[in-house]
């Protein structure tokens, strides 16, 4: 008889390798986390997110959702076209002014989705002489921009820049040109890329340099300007900055920033902007308006930094292992194995702590762990909450009761 070939099966068996068994003694994902927090209102109970990447606590700020209502009242919800041709509101220029002036270069194009600037400008930029050399621990979104391209991708070990050099040195001379992308903090990590040098190496090896700023911006540097803020560089040396709406500026929507020469080029010819409908104005009036509020309320970023600071601290003292990280929006805390995360998370869920677990998918196979974003808006008490409870050994207890239910299953 012949076997099935249907896709329900064919989807089956590779949700199956993909780590379907996870599941079996409890779904951690896709928490309700409205409905969670309601009823952990209702009956008294504590419900605080580490989940969510509103470091700056911007999201909800009521001048953010007074101007996404003004603009929903006043030009609707869609752009209703690509903005090359119908969609353009002058809202959207307003935005990219704003977001290239922030980051100290000439100019700046916004578009639907962070994930998309990074697909649609990685896959767009380099032709089939070219290559791209990209960190082994890159975001999926520069991994699939990477797997679009006609360039070849040549990957360095993560952040070991005498590798990217070793690469450079071996392989540079066989291309047209080279970009380099690499990250401002990395979103499982939360450790940085050194900049200095990725400039000094760019320059010696006549390659460009892309950095991602999604988690770095409002989070690194005096004023939250991302990166090159944090090292001190001045980023007019660095050739693309992309970044997202939907973290720090509390929305959604991606943008990519540089000289004005390439952003005016991609303006006519990116085709995640060109074939795209341009941002909602209700997106972008609130993006906006979060970008000036946290110039404005700049306490936010000095809590950020003191909240950070403050996990890292407790986590140490408590013996936790927080990787590679610096310390600041993002912090893991690795485990020994996917099953012990799992219990970590529903333990910490139980006693009021939203902080779902990362395994198989987005790190190492190896290296599961808990990941806090931390914000402006945790208070002391909360980050002082949950450590205590990662401390203590019930969570030790819970392990072999998870592992033994998901064997039986
Ligand atoms: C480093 C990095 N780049 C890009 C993105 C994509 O941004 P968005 O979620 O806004 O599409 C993410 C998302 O988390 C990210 O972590």
């Amino acid at each position: 008889m012949r076997k099935s070939n249907s896709l329900a099966d064919y989807a089956s068996k590779r949700f199956r390798l993909a780590g379907k068994a996870y599941l079996d003694s409890g779904d951690p994902f896709f928490a309700p986390s409205d409905v969670l927090r309601a009823e952990a209102v209702r009956n008294g109970r504590r419900f605080v997110s580490f989940a969510n990447y509103d470091y700056l606590g911007l999201a909800a700020h009521p001048k953010v959702k007074a101007a996404a209502v003004a603009a929903l009242q006043k030009l609707g919800i869609g752009a209703l076209a690509s903005r090359l041709v119908g969609g353009e509101r002058s809202l959207h220029h307003r935005l990219e002014i704003g977001l290239a002036k922030f980051l100290g270069v000439e100019a700046a194009l916004a578009l639907v989705s962070g994930y998309l600037t990074n697909v649609t400008t990685i896959s767009h930029i380099l032709g089939s002489h070219d290559a791209l050399f990209i960190d082994e621990l890159s975001h999926n979104s520069i991994v699939s921009g990477a797997k679009g391209t006609a360039a070849e991708t040549i990957v360095f070990q993560h952040n070991d820049l005498d590798h990217l050099d070793f690469l450079l040195r071996e392989k540079r001379a066989n291309y047209r040109n080279a970009l380099i992308v690499a990250e401002g903090l990395y979103s499982m990590d939360g450790d940085i890329a050194d900049l200095p040098r990725l400039i000094e190496l760019k320059e010696k090896r006549r390659a460009w340099l892309l950095i991602d700023e999604a988690h770095s911006i409002g989070v690194l540097g005096e004023n939250g300007r991302g990166l090159w803020e944090h090292t001190g560089v001045d980023p007019q040396e660095v050739d693309l900055i992309i970044g997202t709406l939907s973290k720090t500026l509390g929305s959604c929507g991606g943008f990519v920033a540089g000289k004005e020469e390439v952003i005016r080029w991609l303006r006519y010819t990116l085709p995640g902007f060109v074939y795209s409908v341009g941002l909602s104005p209700v997106i972008a009036a609130a993006a906006e308006t979060a970008l000036h509020l946290m110039q404005e309320e700049s306490w936010r970023m000095e809590r950020l930094r003191r909240n950070a600071a403050l996990f890292m601290d407790l986590a140490h003292d408590a013996g936790l292992d927080t990787g590679p990280a610096i310390g600041r929006g993002v912090v893991p805390v690795l485990f020994c194995d996917s099953y012990e995360t799992l219990a970590a998370s529903s333990y910490l869920m139980d006693n009021g702590y939203y902080v779902p677990p990362i395994i198989q998918i987005g790190v190492p196979k190896d290296q599961p762990r808990l990941r806090f974003f931390i914000s402006a808006l945790h208070s002391e008490e909360e980050i002082r909450g949950v450590t205590e409870l990662l401390a203590a050994r019930d969570i030790e207890r819970a392990v072999p009761a998870a592992r033994s239910l998901s064997a039986a299953t």
